[in-house]
């Protein structure tokens, strides 16, 4: 039987790739975009084996309404990978609200969302069969290290760390395992999005360090992983019969931990200072 999986934002990026790699590998996607061209780019590259769902996380109504689709053409779900995501930067103490709320409503209160309604398809539901599915949350490195003005997308992440343990825990269960992908730099198009985006806080006193972003997400971009990197990882959490509980997926895992996990805050707190008002070769992880 095809196995079936739910992917949220393929309309590029890590989701895009993740599309490719598991319809390659057999599986049936369901993939959301939020624009009706990109559902009709995708269904035309991919002529079977793909459903698109057309929705905007923060719409609930429009995920209600697509999830009758997948639950038309399936009785379950392999994985369902909450993947869609913004980044909003700016400083925590001139951020407006609506970005703030913005921010995390999509990258983590839309995730709950979403993740309960497809909770049923991935083992929940009482006359459920066969093997439970599985959830893999796109979270960041940014869910494990705090980075300055950078710090609602941090919440966000770190917010999607506890609930994957959370749902981990509260699922074991129906056997449904949850797992956390952290990427560091990977080249999509998150950071040209960011481009500017500063551009609203000249005037406050962060503006020296601030009107250095756009340098340093060019340089992050010149050195991000490629998204098959992440794929890969996908693929396993889906498949391996034990997977981990979480992945980074760094070009230095050692070093990303030795300063999330092990350095003392102070010290990490001079470390991302001197990186941040020398030079703008760098951002501190
Ligand atoms: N790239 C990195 O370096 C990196 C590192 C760590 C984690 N991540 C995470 O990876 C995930 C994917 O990001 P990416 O790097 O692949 O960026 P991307 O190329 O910008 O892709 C983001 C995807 O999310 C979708 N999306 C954004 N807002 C949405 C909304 N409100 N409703 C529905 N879909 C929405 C986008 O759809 P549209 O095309 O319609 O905007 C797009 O398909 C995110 O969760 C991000 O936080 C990325």
């Amino acid at each position: 039987m095809t196995k079936c999986v739910l992917i949220t934002g393929v309309s590029s990026g890590i989701g895009g790739d993740a599309l490719r790699l598991l319809h390659q590998k057999g599986y049936h996607i369901f993939g959301s975009v939020r624009k009706e061209a990109d559902a009709q780019l995708l269904t035309s590259a991919y002529s079977e084996r793909f459903t698109p769902l057309v929705f905007d996380v923060q719409d609930h109504d429009a995920v209600i309404k697509a999830s009758k689709l997948v639950y038309e053409q399936c009785d379950r779900l392999d994985g369902l990978i909450n993947n869609a995501g913004v980044a909003v930067p700016g400083p925590l103490q001139f951020m407006s609200e609506a970005d703030f709320e913005q921010q995390l409503d999509i990258n983590l209160k839309a995730v709950r969302r979403i993740t309960n309604v497809f909770l049923p398809l991935l083992g929940t539901k009482p006359d459920f069969k066969g093997k439970p599915g599985r959830i893999i949350n796109i979270s960041s490195i940014s869910g494990l290290f705090n980075s300055p003005f950078n710090g609602a997308y941090s919440i966000s992440k770190h917010g999607l760390e506890s609930m994957t343990d959370i749902y981990r825990r509260e699922l074991r269960r129906y056997g449904i395992k949850v797992m956390a992908i952290e990427p560091g730099p990977i080249k999509t198009k998150i950071w040209q999005k960011n481009l500017n985006s500063m551009r609203p806080y000249a005037e406050t006193d962060y503006f020296d360090v601030l009107q250095k972003a756009d340098g340093m997400i060019e340089n992050i971009e010149k050195n991000a992983l490629p998204v098959e990197n992440t794929s890969k990882v996908i693929l396993k959490c889906l498949t391996k019969q034990n997977p981990k509980t979480r992945y980074i997926v760094h070009k230095n895992v050692f070093v990303f931990k030795l300063l999330a996990y092990y350095l003392p805050d102070k010290l990490v707190d001079w470390f991302v200072e001197k990186t941040l008002t020398k030079g703008n070769r760098h951002r501190p992880v």
